[in-house]
């Protein structure tokens, strides 16, 4: 018996979870060996079908709810590590993923539970083997999790919120990532209005419940604006301040994490409230600025107090094109300059296109030609790694997971 097959026979065989589960397998017998588990189990959730691991993304992207567990077969696959990275991509972090191999391999198995994977299956299956590898894998033990980005004004109306929900509605309808975000300002922020939906009180009431953070409760909290971004927000009474005690912030990006590949948090504010708990929860933070001397100024304070945090967060200065170019305003290489940093990313002014959007909910540009909708791409790319190599493992979810590079 492999090390495989011993860690797996001297786990306690549990009943299994009834919601759904995936397989996708590569060969008669194994699909055999789990449709007849599912029906020895009576479990109606399930979905099994023949094909590789290609398949099994596809099938992923295309899915409008995440199951609990997904089966998926990398024999035959001669790159089962990138193989599953791209997978990583379209299964949510709280999915627990039990891979199925023809090789006992010990090094590819290590590399797979540092990816998250919670077991690996060398072939022949048996009905309890695989019994055994649900059962025993629990998805709220899943060290996966997502990642959070901050967006935070270096005054207000600079266009945190236009570049923020852009971004988010990017992520998800391009890249199928499941986005939670979180506009942070619970009097009416904009961005419910933005994104084309209504907003309710949602974020108030889990801010309130964060002992209870659930699947069950962040699903009936969140607005759906597709089948991939989830929006929390508040529209609390003007007289009406929300008393958080302190660490809320903190515990419900950690619980969003666990559910969504990115959750993006709208900062309506630069302090006092819970900026900071917010901003010692990102692993990104996005300082939004427009080309006013103040907002440089301001940018630079904003910068150093984020980069100052004991998060060490990556922190990256947005320079926003919000207002009419006129003469007068600081250029973009002055800004740079000022700031003492390589390089910011520039967002063009185009008020036309931003208006319409804006007002009908709809994507930036949709289907015409628009430069700030490409630089929300550009932006997205950065973000996910798409854009570099030497970016890609710092940007996904597992990056944590992997051995830290020497600084040499
Ligand atoms: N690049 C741009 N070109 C033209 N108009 C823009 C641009 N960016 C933002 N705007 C406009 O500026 C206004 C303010 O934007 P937004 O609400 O996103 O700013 P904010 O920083 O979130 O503001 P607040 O401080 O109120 O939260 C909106 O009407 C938006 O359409
Ligand atoms: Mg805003």
């Amino acid at each position: 018996m492999g090390a495989f097959e011993l860690r797996s026979a001297n786990r306690r065989a549990q009943p299994l979870a009834t919601d759904r589960i995936i397989a996708v397998l590569g060969d008669p017998s194994s699909e055999e060996v789990v449709k007849n588990l599912m029906r020895d189990q009576g479990i109606v959730g399930a979905h099994v079908a023949r094909g590789a691991i290609d398949d099994a993304i596809e099938l992923m992207r295309k899915l409008p709810h995440s199951p609990r567990h997904l089966l998926v077969d990398v024999s035959g696959s001669s790159m089962p590590i990138s193989d599953l990275m791209r997978l990583a991509e379209v299964v949510d972090p709280s999915v627990s993923v039990v891979v199925v191999g023809d090789h006992n391999d010990v090094g590819l198995f290590r590399s797979l539970l540092r990816l998250g994977v919670q077991d690996y299956l060398v072939k022949p299956l048996t009905v309890e083997l695989v019994q055994r590898a649900l059962a025993a894998s629990d998805p709220t033990a899943s060290a996966r999790a997502g990642k959070a980005i901050g967006f935070i004004g270096a005054r207000g109306g600079v266009g945190v919120t236009t570049i923020a929900t852009a971004l988010a509605r990017h992520l998800a309808d391009k890249t199928r990532r499941r986005i939670a975000y979180v506009d942070l300002d619970l009097h009416g922020g904009a961005a419910a209005s933005m994104l084309g939906i209504d907003a309710n009180n949602g974020l108030a009431e889990l801010m309130q419940n964060t002992h209870r953070l659930d699947q069950q409760l962040i699903h009936q909290t969140a607005v759906a604006q597709s089948d991939r971004l989830f929006i929390f927000s508040a529209e609390l009474p003007y007289e009406q301040p929300l008393a958080l005690r302190a660490g809320t912030v903190g515990e419900l990006v950690a619980a969003l994490k666990h559910h969504f590949h990115y959750v993006v948090l709208d900062l309506p504010q630069r302090a006092g409230g819970f900026v900071d708990e917010t901003l010692d929860a990102c692993e990104t933070i996005h300082v939004v600025a427009d080309r006013s001397v103040h907002a440089a100024r301001e940018t630079a304070r904003l910068c150093r107090f984020a980069e100052g945090r004991p998060a060490d967060a990556a922190v990256s200065v947005l320079l926003n094109n919000a207002q009419q170019p006129v003469r007068g305003r600081v250029a973009q290489s002055d800004f740079v300059h000022a700031l003492g940093r390589a390089s910011v990313h520039e967002f063009p002014y185009e008020p036309q296109t931003l208006a319409v959007a804006q007002n009908l909910g709809e994507a930036i540009g949709e289907g015409k030609h628009s430069a700030f909708a490409r630089a929300v791409a550009a932006l997205a790319d950065a973000i996910t790694g798409a854009d570099a190599p030497a970016v890609v493992e710092r940007g996904r979810w597992y990056a944590r997971l992997l051995p830290k590079r020497s600084a040499s």
